[in-house]
């Protein structure tokens, strides 16, 4: 199967009434661990590289892998996304590259930091539809803002910012407005480990992330066609963290995403849920487990197999628990051409 439009993959899932995951990936093992799980499970998979992953890696060395993975899976629909674009330049490059989505995140400004105006969000938006949509690709774009960073990229918005999420009535405007794929929207998630900063008055223990589960509610009554996306959507699973600090990491605790507030999303419109957090986590573990046991080790093999195979446990376990394990045969690939002149029949 060639990489197919991410629009395809998120239209199957709506049919379907399931999520899809869509994994972060920064080199060669983090590939490889995604296409094995979607093997064993037989899962559709949207595979996405922010812009600090093209930098790290730079764009071919990237695009290659992700082509290989393609090719070494025909069984499997494969898109590949540019998550948390910050200009029309940089998803141009994406697309140029030979990527099938791109996200332009116009809810902060170019600088990925300062929270932008809700017409820049929308002329923005609009101007990467139109350049995507003329080549078949699909766009993501963003209303409400995230809290955490990741890597430079967000407002620093404390981790359960509620001043900045997505506003339903806005939502349609924006998108009718955009003519956008996919919206992703703000709830109360943010990126990385640390998504909570609340605590039990009386005890003062930290409390899991309060989320507004009824915004998406509420959004999919107003769009019942519209794909939602969940951004900071990791689980935190404790026994990963344990694992961590167990072998000499000196995590602090950390709250993530139940997988059963995801999976009511699911049932609410919610069709791509994006996932880092858990896949970095499950690596570190396993990679830190081999210093700690083994410390003679020095062959790269050896600390990367193991870090593979535990990222690989995670993303089956997410792939089962959103619904898309077992889809992966249910339809055949669209390219990018055939999604082209769906987009101008409109
Ligand atoms: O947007 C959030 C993802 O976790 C990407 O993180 O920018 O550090 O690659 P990154
Ligand atoms: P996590 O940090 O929760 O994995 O979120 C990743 C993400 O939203 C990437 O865009
Ligand atoms: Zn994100």
């Amino acid at each position: 199967m060639p990489l197919v439009p991410m629009r395809q993959i998120l239209d199957e899932a709506a049919k379907g009434g399931y999520g899809v995951g869509a994994f972060n990936v920064n080199n060669m093992e983090q590939i490889q661990a995604i296409m094995a799980a979607a093997e064993e499970v037989q899962s559709p998979v949207i595979i996405q590289a922010s812009r600090g992953a093209l930098k790290y890696s730079q764009l071919n060395y990237l695009r290659h892998l992700m082509l290989a993975a393609v090719e070494l899976n025909p069984g499997i629909p494969v898109a590949m996304h540019l998550d948390h674009g910050n200009s029309v330049e940089t998803c141009k490059q994406a697309i140029e590259l030979g990527f099938t989505s791109v996200m332009m995140d116009g809810s902060l400004e170019a600088d990925g930091k300062k929270i932008a105006s809700y017409d820049y969000n929308v002329k923005i938006t609009r101007e990467v539809v139109e350049m995507a949509h003329a080549k078949g690709v699909t766009v993501e774009g963003e209303l409400g803002a995230l809290g955490g960073i990741e890597d430079g990229h967000g407002a620093g918005l404390a981790a359960d910012d509620s001043e900045h999420l997505t506003d339903p009535a806005q939502a349609e405007d924006f998108v009718a407005d955009t003519g956008l794929d996919a919206l992703a929207v703000a709830i109360g998630t943010s990126h990385g480990a640390y998504k909570s900063m609340r605590k039990n008055p009386k005890t003062g223990e930290m409390m899991p992330p309060a989320l507004a589960m009824e915004l998406i509610h509420e959004i999919h009554k107003r769009l019942p066609k519209c794909h939602m996306v969940m951004h900071g959507s990791s689980s935190v699973p404790p026994e990963l963290v344990a694992i961590i600090n167990q072998y000499g990491g000196k995590m602090k605790e950390a709250y993530g995403i139940p997988v059963e507030q995801i999976q009511d999303g699911i049932k609410h419109g919610v069709r791509k849920i994006n996932v880092d957090t858990d896949s970095r986590l499950a690596i570190t573990g396993a990679i830190r487990k081999v210093f700690a046991e083994e410390p003679a080790k020095f062959d790269p093999r050896d600390y990367l197999a193991p870090a593979r195979t535990a990222m690989q446990a995670v993303v089956k376990a997410r792939m089962t628990a959103f619904g898309s394990a077992g889809h992966a045969k249910d339809y055949a690939p669209l390219t990018l051409e055939d999604m082209k002149k769906k987009y101008t029949a409109k």
